[in-house]
């Protein structure tokens, strides 16, 4: 497509994608932003104008789209639009219009507690705050890549449970029994390493830490083993940050990338829309 520039970040992942309106993409067009996505794991757009149907048409040019999780309070978001999700502290009401709040949202991919996770994110921003709410990406790539070769060794082989009790916020999953012990906890087990089914790169798959366990190790090994995994993935060298304008869309792939949120002052708005591409289970390495 004439005018389309891939700008990297700079950063440890993710680049920009310039020239390019997103309601008007042609074959061509998509060819090169699903390349580049594959290549690049995290894809900016600024400047967008997007309604919801918009958002969902480019969306669904990847793929099929799942729904998405229930809110915090068990209503689903926009009637008649499961697949979307709304991440907002804005009240109506009295009641939340989306999820996530106004704290921090924690490192984590959206949805691995289910078999066969989305396998793309897209994050579309309609109402930012002055301040804060940046939203981080780390290359899970880079963070298997670079890993010390006894943890990478004992990586391969095990499975993690990832957690379906807590979203990143911290809020209580809708419909779920609150433990805070990750061998009860519900969720589902995936190969802590796996390989990209589209890149054929291998790449850490942990989900998020909260509850996670590392099925069949004692507890406290297990705790040890993700702590020492964790303390490696989360470093700058591996990450890009968005400082979000009104008009961005981010698609990431979230196989391949874990993602977080910086808290921001609760009396701003924040108004994102998001979708997810439906995915298959991660392959083992
Ligand atoms: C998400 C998410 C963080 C943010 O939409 O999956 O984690 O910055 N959002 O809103
Ligand atoms: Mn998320």
């Amino acid at each position: 497509m004439a005018g389309l520039n891939i700008v990297p970040t700079g950063g440890g992942v993710g680049a920009e994608v310039r020239g390019v309106d997103l309601r008007a993409i042609d074959d061509a067009g998509f060819a090169a932003i699903e390349r580049a996505w594959i290549a690049h794991q995290v894809l900016l757009f600024r400047g967008q104008a997007l309604s919801d149907d918009d958002l969902i048409g480019f969306s669904a040019c990847f793929g099929g789209l799942d729904w998405a999780p229930v809110q915090e309070t068990g209503r689903r978001f926009v009637e008649g639009r499961p697949e979307l999700y709304i991440v907002s502290n804005v009240m109506v009401n009295g009641e939340p219009i989306g999820s996530l709040g106004a704290g921090e949202a924690v490192w984590h991919t959206d949805m691995s507690y289910l078999p066969e996770p989305p396998k793309a994110s897209l994050l579309y921003a309609l109402e930012i705050p002055p301040s804060g709410g940046d939203t981080s990406f780390v290359n899970m790539y880079t963070a298997y890549e670079t890993l010390p070769d006894d943890l990478k060794a004992r990586a391969r082989g095990l499975k993690v449970k990832h957690d379906g009790t807590y979203n990143s916020g911290g809020f209580l999953r809708q419909g779920v029994v609150p433990t805070d012990d990750p061998r009860q906890s519900p969720g589902h087990l995936h190969p802590m390493v796996c390989t990209h089914p589209e890149s054929g790169r291998r790449m850490l798959y942990l989900g998020r830490r909260r509850n996670a366990y590392v099925d069949g190790l004692d507890l406290a090994e297990s705790e040890a083993l993700l702590d020492a995994i964790w303390a490696h993935v989360c470093q700058p060298r591996f990450c890009w940050t968005n400082q979000w304008q009104v008009g961005d869309l981010v698609l990431w792939d979230n196989r391949c990338t874990m993602h977080r949120r910086d808290p921001f002052d609760n009396s701003a708005r924040r108004v994102m829309h998001r979708t997810q591409v439906k995915g298959a289970a991660p392959p083992a390495a």
